[in-house]
């Protein structure tokens, strides 16, 4: 064999072995039902975070056909008991991973209660072009027709997906992709309680074939103005539940308590009753930044329709529910507490 043939095949063998080469694909699990576990199949009374993560990949050993894979257990509790301590914890270990060379993205497996505000904060602070994917499931890993293990295994293919790059925070639930700035829980036990009311779903995974149809605009990871690397400690923000013949009550509790932030989750359009207006103004008056958003689900919540926002210094959500302006006014504080500046955060984010 010559010298060119030589040199032929052993480019031909690099190159097909680069190709069959398997990305490197870190799975952090931090509880929730997917690791849920429960006495009976016909049954939804279930202990969440009950099976590890080495027990739950395991149950999915077809992953490791599309990936090279880690596991690595981050916490093991229902989200509705996610904390600042863990938020962080979570977001500067998948920082410190998805700067290594040899890891090529990420899945979180995480309780469906808060999944949304947890993904849209990592989209916010993780500087990292690669897949941050979101998975958890609506039924406990024992439960008949359970929905966890497709779940993992379509997170697992779309983190492996070269599109699946500079999206931001993925979540992957029901065979649907969806941005993570968008997507919202729906319904407390229904597979398909996962959408994005203003924008729908960015794409679909079916038994790992993975679609992007849509891309997110709105600044996150690289272009976001927040980096977990200057992030220590997150200022107390709270929501506020409009209803009628509401108080004044709970935001003067919350300004006591030391919250720098207040999320009103309004009537309609962000709409208050009027104690809790004044309220609120008094607030803001003592520097506390007040955020109109909208108890309906979906819809931007307009500036100075129903309530004069110039006068009362409030700002708006834009089309941010509730739990989701909370977090960007958690980073937004973290930052600044210029209203000018924070009302820039809420238009490009
Ligand atoms: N305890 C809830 C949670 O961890 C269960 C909901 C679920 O994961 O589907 O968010």
């Amino acid at each position: 064999m010559n010298l060119f043939s030589k040199f032929t095949l052993a480019a031909l063998f690099i190159a097909s072995s680069l190709a069959a080469a398997k990305p490197n694909i870190y799975i952090l699990a931090t509880g929730g039902t997917i690791a849920g576990s429960g006495q009976s199949e016909l049954s939804g009374d279930y202990k969440s975070g009950a099976k590890s993560v080495d027990e739950l990949l395991a149950a999915v050993p077809q992953i490791n056909d599309i990936a090279t894979i880690k596991g690595e257990q981050i916490s093991n509790i229902g989200s509705q008991e996610m904390n600042d301590e863990i938020w962080l914890k979570l977001a500067n270990r998948v920082s410190e991973l998805l700067t290594k060379n040899d890891v090529d993205g990420v899945v979180i497996m995480y309780g469906t209660d808060t999944m949304e505000e947890t993904a849209y904060f990592l989209s916010l602070v993780i500087k990292s072009k690669k897949p941050i994917v979101f998975v958890g499931s609506m039924r406990s890993s024992t439960s008949i027709s359970a929905d966890g293990p497709l779940n993992i295994y379509n997170a697992v293919s779309v983190a492996a997906d070269k599109n699946a790059r500079e999206k931001g925070a993925l979540v992957v639930m029901n065979d649907e992709i969806h941005a993570a700035r968008e997507v919202t829980k729906t319904n407390t036990t229904n597979v398909a309680a996962f959408t994005s009311p203003n924008s729908g779903k960015i794409g679909t995974v079916n038994y790992g074939v993975v679609n992007f149809y849509m891309a997110p605009l709105r600044k996150h990871t690289i272009s976001s103005d927040f980096n977990i690397k200057d992030i220590k400690a997150l200022p107390r923000v709270d929501i506020i539940y409009a209803h009628p013949q509401d108080v004044g009550d709970f935001v003067e509790t919350a300004v006591q308590k030391g919250a720098k932030g207040i999320v009103v989750a309004g009537m309609g359009n962000g709409n208050l009753y009027p104690d809790t207006e004044a309220a609120l103004a008094k607030a803001s008056e003592a520097g506390v930044i007040v955020v109109r958003s909208s108890r309906t689900g979906s819809g931007s919540t307009s500036v100075g329709s129903e309530v004069d926002d110039a006068k009362l210094g409030f700002l708006t959500a834009d089309n941010l529910n509730p739990q989701k302006a909370r977090v960007l006014l958690i980073l937004a504080l973290s930052k600044s507490s210029d209203k000018a500046k924070i009302k820039e955060f809420f238009a490009t984010h």
